[in-house]
């Protein structure tokens, strides 16, 4: 695909992003019709599936013949079919339990893969105005400045973020917890949770933190995060250390290698069925 074509679809993104964004701005701070999905922590509104709608609508009229691929429009625990054709990748709101709460870490998230490499991604936060964006080899931008990972090397001097995520079956959240105290422990500087997969993501690609981990999570989660940490100079590892693998649940990301393989070697595995 050309630079040309992946600047047209990028422009889309970001104003599939915005016009989306205004639907969740002017919710935000309303009553909300709120169901449950997979369990009484896993939340959906209708403004969830009002965003989605309103971008797969935009992307099927300019681009019919893209495979989409919407957590809204996925059958619960179905299997994610993510080919080598070019597909978008969307995450409405990242961060529903926060949209319902009013806390404002909330993001819009679309990204663009083919033969399942994502070319381009864009992280929305309408609350704090924030729009990060990014395409293959072009750099990582915060509403139109370049941004950059942090080039922290040591673990015991750096700022972590990672989740609980919304499984809470006590085996599980055993696992969640040692990880969260072999980091404390080690020590590090601390550990935060925005609420936001995406946006955790997109703080490593600022430079404001310097390692995340996250288990549980879906491909619309980090794919278009993903790419903003790394063309922010970040590294993207799937947690056995090798390259990210879109389907299989969990990321690692980190401004410098050293921290991202770190993060890695201590991490206690939690096996999530793939996507
Ligand atoms: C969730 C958020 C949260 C993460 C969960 C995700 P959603 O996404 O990213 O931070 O811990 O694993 O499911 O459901 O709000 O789009
Ligand atoms: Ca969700
Ligand atoms: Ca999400
Ligand atoms: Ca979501």
């Amino acid at each position: 695909m050309s630079q040309e074509n992946l600047d047209e679809l990028l422009n889309l993104a970001v104003q599939c992003a915005k016009e989306a964004g205004k639907l969740i701005v002017s919710a935000i701070n309303k009553e909300k019709k709120i169901q449950t999905k997979t369990s009484s922590t896993d939340l959906v509104t209708e403004t969830d599936k009002a965003c989605e709608e309103l971008i797969v609508t935009k992307i099927k009229d300019l681009y019919p013949d893209h495979d989409i691929i919407g957590e809204e429009s996925t059958v619960l625990n179905s299997k994610v079919h993510l080919t080598s054709r070019p597909t978008w990748i969307i995450d409405p709101i990242d961060g529903t339990t926060n949209f319902v709460h009013g806390f404002p870490y909330v993001a819009v998230c679309i990204g663009f893969s083919i033969k399942q490499k994502v070319k381009l991604g864009v992280v929305y936060n309408p609350i704090l105005n924030r729009l990060y964006y990014a395409k293959e080899g072009g750099g990582a931008f915060l509403n139109s400045q370049r941004i950059e990972a942090s080039q922290c090397t040591d673990l015991t001097k750096s700022l972590l973020i990672s989740e609980w995520g919304s499984n809470r079956k006590p085996e599980r959240l055993k696992k969640v917890q040692e990880n969260f105290n072999n980091f404390l422990t080690c020590p590090c500087h601390g550990i935060r949770s925005t609420g936001s997969a995406a946006l955790n993501m997109c703080l490593i690609a600022e430079g404001r933190a310097d390692g995340n981990y996250e288990f549980g999570i879906h491909v619309w989660d980090y794919a278009a995060s993903s790419i903003i940490v790394e063309e922010a100079n970040g590294v993207v590892l799937d947690v056995t250390s090798g390259s990210v693998d879109l389907l299989a649940r969990r990321v690692v990301a980190a401004g410098t290698k050293k921290i991202a393989l770190e993060i890695c070697a201590n991490l206690v595995e939690i096996q999530d069925e793939r996507d």
